[in-house]
């Protein structure tokens, strides 16, 4: 695969696409420490064909972006949420943590390396950055390994679900994403691997995604696709699914805060599939999807519509503006959500 050149873009239209940047951050971990990481330029790994994680998925990998800002600097966006929970992924499936600070160190430097992939303010894109630690050793018994490596890399990126913020429809499925007691707390690529088939299942259905039902009753919304849910009900409240079994999200967490400061009255509480009539609007969050409206869940082929099929809903528009006016520099968030990127 070749370079991508920043000239080749179109900074405008932008899906959610890999692209080979110049510059990722690599670091090994041998002999009980981590050495040394450093940029690099080779894009592709050198694995034992009996590496831990090819075989039994010890893999852990994160999600965070870059903003361009108005005056030309650059955003990261919690990155230290995003440092911890790789931590806890890791501890999850016994792999050597990479340090924190680190980790933020990295993503700063990966960002200032590409910084000419870092799609303009006017385009609303922004730089996706991609986080993973995998497990190299060579064992065969399932066993963790002992090495292992830490890279981040970058790619330009647009909208996730198509349209940005026009809703989407999704329907709930009869797979499970995690187990109750499972990995759905760590962002885990099996996590991913289970969520295939019923994803697919739900494109070829004409749907954006799979509404994850939770693993005990099949009774509770816990997340959809690759973000968390949320609801506004009639009388203005911010509702979010509480579950072991979900991805404990940092915009999720961000938008529960701003939530509080809208006056939303927000709230983390299980929400029964049956229970959809409440809500006024709804909406998917995440790191790449940002908020996506959602025009209508269909369960047991009953379809739900929200506040509408194709026009965003008041409250929704309210969390999004304010998350985007943070995260691009346009507004101050609370303290130390947004970090500097020096690009010299
Ligand atoms: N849930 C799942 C399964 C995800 O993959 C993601 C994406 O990271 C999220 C939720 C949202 O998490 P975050 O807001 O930290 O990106
Ligand atoms: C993210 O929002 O960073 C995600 O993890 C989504 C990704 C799996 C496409």
């Amino acid at each position: 695969m070749s370079k991508t050149k920043a000239s080749d873009l179109d900074f405008n239209n932008l899906d959610f696409s890999y692209h080979d940047l110049p510059y990722r951050y690599r670091a090994e971990y041998h002999d009980g420490q981590w050495q040394p990481g450093e940029l690099t330029t080779d894009s592709t790994l050198q694995l034992s064909e009996s590496a831990v994680a090819l075989h039994y998925g010890q893999e852990v990998f994160e999600g965070l972006k870059a903003y361009r800002r108005k005056d030309g600097g650059v955003n990261i966006f919690r990155p230290d949420r995003n440092a911890h929970r790789m931590h806890n992924s890791a501890e999850r499936l016994m792999m050597a943590g990479f340090p924190e600070d680190e980790f933020v160190k990295a993503v700063k430097e990966v960002v200032k390396a590409n910084q000419e992939f870092i799609p303009p303010y006017e385009s609303g894109g922004s730089l996706y950055l991609r986080p993973l630690l995998l497990s190299t050793s060579p064992e065969i018994g399932v066993h963790p390994g002992h090495d292992f490596l830490f890279t981040v890399f970058a790619m330009p990126v647009g909208a996730y679900y198509p349209g940005g913020l026009t809703p989407t429809a999704f329907v709930t499925s009869e797979y499970d994403r995690a187990a109750h007691g499972g990995t759905g707390q760590a962002k885990v690529g099996g996590n991913y691997a289970a969520s295939m088939l019923p994803g697919d299942n739900a494109h070829k259905a004409g749907f954006s995604d799979v509404v994850y039902l939770d693993p005990r009753e099949h009774e509770y919304i816990e997340e959809l696709g690759s973000a968390n849910f949320f609801g506004i009900t009639k009388d203005g409240q911010f509702k979010t699914p509480k579950s072991p079994s979900i991805l404990p999200s940092v915009t999720k967490y961000s938008l529960l805060a701003l939530a509080e400061e809208l006056g939303m009255n927000p709230v983390e509480e299980a929400i029964s599939i049956h229970d959809l009539d409440q809500f006024a609007e709804a909406g998917a969050m995440g790191t790449a999807a940002v908020i996506s409206p959602v025009g209508s869940i269909t369960n047991d082929g009953k379809k739900h519509v929200f506040f509408s099929e194709t026009e965003v809903g008041p409250k929704t528009q309210a969390l999004y503006d304010r998350l985007i006016a943070i995260q691009y520099g346009d507004e101050k968030g609370p303290e130390g959500w947004v970090q500097d990127v020096p690009l010299k």
